[in-house]
């Protein structure tokens, strides 16, 4: 019999910046527990990160290995994902030309994220228009891997959304299922919030604790974070809800039962900040000590890290040349290519 293929994912990141715990959170953590069970696809997304970088193309330039760079410090194993660099693989760009026929201006302005985005930027009417269309790449991305599961922070489940009702518009035009849908995978604990409570942690927003954070500053960040501004005094009931502290300890500390007990002792009053803070030092510490090891020890192989995106970019073209052929085929679009017309004769050309 044969073994059923594993399902695939696709996930992706702007090489705008290092990455930082908000996406191991939101993200990166399930992207390293599934690679066995998955085949697995990792997109630095130079492209799509020109869509609001377009100023600063040597940002974008400098982040591609320094992204790849914390996919393999975190446990991201090149022999069982493939790590790839969207600039490289064409068909993602010919299929994006194309889903843009599937989808209106109206359906893109009104998408949540890309409605967040443009308010956060203030971009108005003067939004550069692939940053509008954003949203059709990132329907080319996930369906050129034909994948059914996205590891994706809850901000962008609007973006898988779109990316459907494109699947269900080709399918429709194809009259058969051409692509799968997908699903986006959410992590339970919600977006990590900034250390300084800011809904988003973000380096550009400057309250990120960065993969690579040295000891120091994990401490000062722990140190900085709130707690429950009304906590003024050890013995007062806290407030646990809305506490950054414990939205850490929910995202990364390994213990629950620590963490249910700590709730309920905190809820009644009686125990202290500092303990608290002391607890997320230490589970922060030894969390991010590994990948900093990791990191400087590849930080010292650039060619290795290379050679990697350049040998899962090889694979990755393969995939979605693969799959824009298919389409392309099951839309009816005119080939030249011989074998074609010999298939279908001079009908192809005229019916
Ligand atoms: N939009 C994602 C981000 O902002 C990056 C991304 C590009 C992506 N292509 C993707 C995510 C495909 C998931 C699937 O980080």
């Amino acid at each position: 019999m044969q073994p059923s293929p594993k399902p695939v994912i696709l996930t992706g990141d702007r090489t705008t910046g290092p990455l930082h715990l908000g996406h191991y959170a939101g993200s990166l953590k399930s992207r390293v527990a599934l690679q066995d069970s998955h085949r697995q696809y990792l997109l630095l997304a130079d492209t799509q990160a020109l869509t609001d970088n377009a100023h600063d193309i040597g940002r974008i330039r400098r982040n591609v290995l320094e992204v790849a760079t914390d996919y393999l410090a975190v446990g991201i194993d090149p022999a069982r994902s493939t790590i790839c660099l969207q600039s490289q693989l064409p068909a993602l760009a010919e299929l994006s030309m194309l889903y843009l026929n599937f989808v209106t201006v109206a359906r893109l302005e009104r998408n949540p994220t890309i409605k967040d985005e443009i308010r956060a930027r203030g971009f108005g009417r003067d939004i550069p228009a692939g940053f509008l269309c954003y949203p059709a790449a990132q329907a080319a991305d996930i369906t050129a891997f034909r994948a059914t599961i996205v590891p994706v922070g809850e901000d962008q489940a609007p973006l898988i959304e779109q990316t459907n009702e494109i699947v269900r518009r080709i399918n429709a035009a194809a009259g058969r299922d051409v692509l799968p849908e997908a699903t986006a995978v959410i992590p339970a604990t919600g977006r990590l919030p900034g250390v300084d409570g800011k809904a988003k942690m973000s380096k550009s927003g400057g309250n990120a604790i960065p993969l690579s954070a040295s000891p120091d500053e994990i401490h000062a960040a722990v140190q900085a974070m709130y707690t429950d501004p009304g906590h003024l005094r050890i013995e007062d009931p806290g407030q646990v809800e809305g506490n950054v502290v414990f939205t850490y300890l929910d995202a990364f500390d390994p213990d629950r039962n620590l963490v249910a007990e700590f709730k309920e002792r905190y809820r009644f009053g009686g125990l202290a900040d500092s303990v608290l803070k002391r607890r997320l030092d230490d589970v922060l510490q030894a969390l991010v000590a590994p990948i900093r090891t990791r990191r400087a020890e590849l930080a010292k192989d650039p060619g290795y890290v290379l050679e990697t995106v350049r040998a899962g970019t090889e694979r990755a073209h393969s995939v979605t040349e693969e799959t824009k052929a298919e389409i392309t085929a099951a839309l009816g679009m005119f080939r030249l290519d011989p074998l074609a017309l010999a298939e279908a004769g001079p009908a192809l050309l005229t019916a």
